[in-house]
């Protein structure tokens, strides 16, 4: 496995595997790597001939000082992960390295409401963040695959309609959630949760499985309504719960003319914020 810290030497690299026809493989992360990342990197691995993952925390997406300096920062138990996974090449630059003086990084583009609802409403400016961070990374690695989880459906869609509305060479694959044994879904933020915690944060993944039968007999709004209810336990503090239309991000008014239907929700949990959805159409 190669380590590179530096754009340049990294783009020279690649170039070595480009020229030889060697379709690329990139998994962007923001480390504190846990089994979702890896299921990302052995869907690259096997359907590409290079796989880079790269490990950066990006400040531009927190719209919380105090999110970003609380973030998991595990680089050395990453590295060992990575490696014993098979990760071909790991891209782990400095801030100065992806934001260097006098380039302008801004990603000016209409998102068509994509970033507008859900995580766009409670965490303002993270998109725009999480944009520009994609493209320049995009921007260095020039993947022929960038796979990205479905854990984070509306980035998902935010980052697949920039590459789409930029001409952008790069296939955005869906990875599907992977889950702990409780159903509750992997993030690096689970780590910062204790033990009782990490059990009341399972009444997320509990409750998306009750939304499709609570859809055979009412209406969208109300399911939610009963979904946010179903969430105000101890130590829980739901954010939103949607039921959303999967392409558009925009309520869904009924079951059956929406071609893609996904609820997503966000809870707190001892102030921790987590996420997760449920495609359910
Ligand atoms: O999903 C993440 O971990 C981040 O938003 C990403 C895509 C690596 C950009 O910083």
């Amino acid at each position: 496995m190669y380590l590179f810290k530096k754009t340049q030497a990294l783009r020279q690299f690649l170039e070595t595997y480009r020229s030889k026809n060697r379709s690329i493989g990139f998994v962007p992360t923001m480390g504190a790597l846990h089994e979702g990342h890896l299921s990302l990197v052995r869907q690259s691995l096997e359907s590409t001939q290079c796989t880079v993952c790269s490990i950066f925390v990006n400040p531009t997406q927190f719209n919380e000082a105090s999110d970003l300096e609380k973030y998991p920062r595990t680089p050395s138990q990453d590295l060992t992960m990575l490696y014993k996974a098979g990760c071909h090449v790991v891209f782990m630059p400095s801030p100065e390295e992806v934001y260097p003086t006098g380039l302008d990084t801004r990603i000016k583009l209409d998102f068509k409401g994509l970033d507008q609802p859900m995580e766009g409403r409670f965490r303002p400016g993270h998109f725009d963040g999480v944009a520009q961070v994609v493209k320049r990374l995009l921007d260095i690695v020039e993947p022929d695959k960038l796979f990205m989880g479905q854990k984070d459906y509306q980035q998902f869609l935010i980052v697949q309609h920039m590459a789409r509305t930029l001409s952008i060479p790069t296939e955005v694959v869906m990875s599907p959630i992977v889950r702990e044994k409780s159903g509750l879904a992997m993030s690096s933020r689970n780590q910062r949760l204790g033990p009782e915690q990490r059990e009341q944060a399972a009444a997320l993944h509990q409750t998306l499985l009750q939304v499709e039968k609570w859809m055979a007999e009412f209406p969208p709004r109300e399911v939610e309504q009963m979904a946010l209810q179903a969430l105000q336990q101890p130590g829980l503090e739901p954010e939103y719960f949607q039921l959303v239309d999967g392409q558009t991000l925009q309520p869904v008014s009924d079951y059956e003319s929406p071609a893609a239907i996904v609820a997503c929700a966000a809870i707190w949990v001892g102030g921790v914020r987590l996420i997760d959805n449920m495609i359910l159409k």
